[in-house]
């Protein structure tokens, strides 16, 4: 017995060792994953082998495996058409396999060798992607990583995504970002298996796509004063500040991030944001608004132009719209679309249409004219009536249309679809008029949000933490999922000065977007998540790439106790957390008091200070928050 014992002892600490060295922590979570006996090893004559390719595809996916793969390695693996010894082949069904459907793969590592299959090329780039994660975080390193020994775990894998539109929208007019930025951006997000770039080319602050027969939307409407510190908060620019913040892509460029993201199985949607979000364009064209004074107008630097009146729509302290009542628009429209449709292949155009301040339009006679020649009852109509010409346009050019929600109001054009941001209600609505919806609301999906505590995160109106973000369900209940195309998390960068302070805002929440548009539903589970999570945070540090690490900082809430002093609640968002705090100033450590329930603050006490451990070793930021905010969060005056 006791040496039965024993033997059931060591085989207990053999395979938990094994388990915790080859454990398999992919995101998104495959469709189905069985880990096997034995492992492959990567060698430095392992052939990346292809057995047909009719157009060029698979030889590409193999390439792009290729030199992922010999950059850390410091091998020198070639893609080969026949081979008999340690081999990764990439092959194409014979016969369609419905189940994995066009993304799908099925991949199996073996010893000795590993198979990923599919019916399209597209399904061979997201099993490549698989067969990284499997392997060890140091194919992540930039630079060539010494006798590592380069193994995979055997696994079988099954996997196809949930569903077909998987989207990250990066806001480029905001701030402005380089190409090669653009394509850092690609490379990550075809890592986590997205599929869709949502580009949003123009907005108040810059019109970042080059049109040519409009020369001055890039030479005028992209470049504003670059300003440091909070945006919406900035002072006016000054008449002699330059205006040389800023930039645009060129038609070259366009091709070439359109020709990367095809690349990368990566489809791209332009964003032309109009009617509101304008004031780029008009301050390049001020004939194309319906206010007197336009052309005065400026790009926007990030001074103070909105207002959010308590009833909740948008005050224009100037009009940034393009005039609906003004046949200029539709001309200019005309050839905008012209242009932006023969530039990206993708079958739908967004044309914005959220937050359009209308006040000048209340006041506008030219807007007057045309609800009484249009029959248009309100400025809902009139809203209505301009998304349908544009629609026309879109259509003109063999484009669909999607919209944010806001293009609901007052009646939604015939065909277009809708991206339901101000949460979920806008793209029920659509789906129950049969119209196709994209899902992307604020509440689970905005990546400009904060993700942690104000008292330690750049400042943002609004929080989203990771827990949240993965709680995203593309499909709301009793709405048909034939018209859920998918989901898209949104990245505004008004408060994202750098490509640096763009990954800590993208990653980790990205990784729960995408494991929600591509995992199955009943896959998802938060507790396994966050393991794969850190593991994706060992990649990224080898890799250089920024993450926030919010989730290990607390969570601090404040009520107000029975002193009339503020009561301190703290929590993690994961767990196996100690925090301990501090209250005169000093810095705390694992040697100060250790939460363990709300402690109310003491009386004169100025600053609370908190650090979270795990393990016995320091794992969260230095959190300190003044007791004056803590009271203000209480309603303590
Ligand atoms: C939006 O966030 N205004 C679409």
């Amino acid at each position: 017995m006791q040496r039965c014992t024993t033997l059931l002892f060591f085989v207990f600490v053999f395979c938990n060792v094994l388990a915790q060295s080859q454990k398999a922590a992919i995101i998104p979570e495959p469709v189905l994953l069985e880990q096997k006996e034995g492992e492959f090893l990567l060698k430095n004559n392992t052939a990346i082998e292809i057995a047909s390719d009719n157009n060029g595809s698979v030889n590409e996916v193999a390439n792009y495996l290729a030199s992922f793969l010999n950059k850390p390695t410091g091998y020198n693996l070639n893609v080969t058409k026949a081979s008999s010894g340690n081999s990764i082949k990439l092959m194409l069904n014979t016969a369609y396999n419905k189940e994995l459907g066009d993304e799908g793969y099925m991949l199996t590592v073996a010893t000795g060798n590993v198979t990923i299959a599919a019916n399209k090329p597209a399904g061979l780039f997201y099993g490549v992607q698989t067969f990284i994660q499997l392997l060890p975080n140091e194919i992540e390193s930039k630079t060539v990583v010494d006798k590592k020994e380069w193994t995979v775990p055997a696994v079988v894998v099954k996997d196809y995504p949930r569903f077909g539109w998987r989207g990250l929208m990066f806001d480029v007019s905001r701030h402005f970002f380089t190409k090669a930025e653009v394509k850092a951006f690609i490379d990550d997000m075809a890592k986590y298996k997205y599929n869709l770039l949502h580009l949003h080319l123009t907005d108040d602050q810059g019109w970042r796509i080059e049109i040519k027969s409009l020369p001055k939307l890039t030479s005028i409407g992209a470049w504003n004063v670059k300003k440091i510190g909070t945006f919406n908060y900035f002072s006016d620019p000054l008449p002699d500040e330059p205006r040389d913040y800023g930039g645009f892509f060129t038609q070259d460029d366009i091709r070439d991030i359109v020709q990367y993201a095809k690349e990368h199985f990566i489809n791209i949607l332009p964003e032309i944001d109009v009617p509101g979000h304008s004031l780029a364009a008009i301050a390049a064209y001020p004939e194309l608004s319906c206010t007197p004074g336009a052309d005065k107008y400026q790009v926007n630097s990030g001074e103070k132009f909105m207002v959010w009146p308590p009833k909740g729509h948008f005050y224009g302290l100037l009009d940034n719209t393009l005039c609906p009542a003004n046949p200029k628009v539709y001309e200019f429209l005309d050839k905008v679309f012209t242009e932006v449709a023969a530039l990206f292949p993708f079958e739908y155009i967004h044309m914005g249409g959220d937050e359009t301040a209308r006040n000048f339009w209340e006041k506008s006679p030219q807007i007057k004219a045309l609800m009484q020649r249009e029959k248009l009852k309100n400025l809902d109509e009139v809203q209505s009536y301009f998304v349908k010409k544009v629609e026309k346009i879109v259509e003109s050019k063999g484009k669909k249309l999607i919209g944010w929600d806001e293009i609901l109001q007052g009646g939604l054009a015939p065909n277009a679809a809708v991206m339901s941001w101000r949460g979920i209600d806008g793209g029920i609505a659509a789906a129950k008029l049969k119209h196709e919806v994209v899902m992307s609301p604020t509440t689970y999906a905005y990546l400009d949000y904060m993700q942690g505590d104000a008292a330690i995160e750049p400042p943002v109106y609004a929080t989203l933490r990771l827990n949240k973000a993965y709680g995203f369900e593309p499909v709301p209940e009793g709405v048909d999922a034939k018209y859920i195309k998918g989901g898209q998390a949104n990245l505004w960068t008004e408060q994202v000065y750098n490509f640096r302070h763009l990954q800590y805002m993208l990653w980790p929440r990205a990784f729960a977007i995408a494991e929600s548009v591509w995992s199955p539903k009943e896959k998802k589970n938060w507790n396994d998540f966050v393991p794969r999570v850190e593991r994706q945070f060992e990649r990224f540090d080898l890799a250089e790439k920024k993450y926030a690490p919010s989730i290990y900082d607390p969570i601090i809430t404040a009520t107000n106790g029975p002193n009339n002093l503020p009561v301190v609640e703290l929590s993690t968002e994961i767990e196996g957390l100690d925090i301990f705090y501090s209250f005169d100033n000093s810095f705390p450590d694992k040697f100060y008091p250790k939460y363990t329930a709300p402690i109310e603050v003491p009386k004169d006490a100025v600053t609370m200070r908190m650090i979270t451990y795990r393990d016995g070793k320091v794992i969260g930021r230095m959190v300190s928050i003044p007791v004056a905010t803590l009271k203000s969060r209480a309603g303590i005056k």
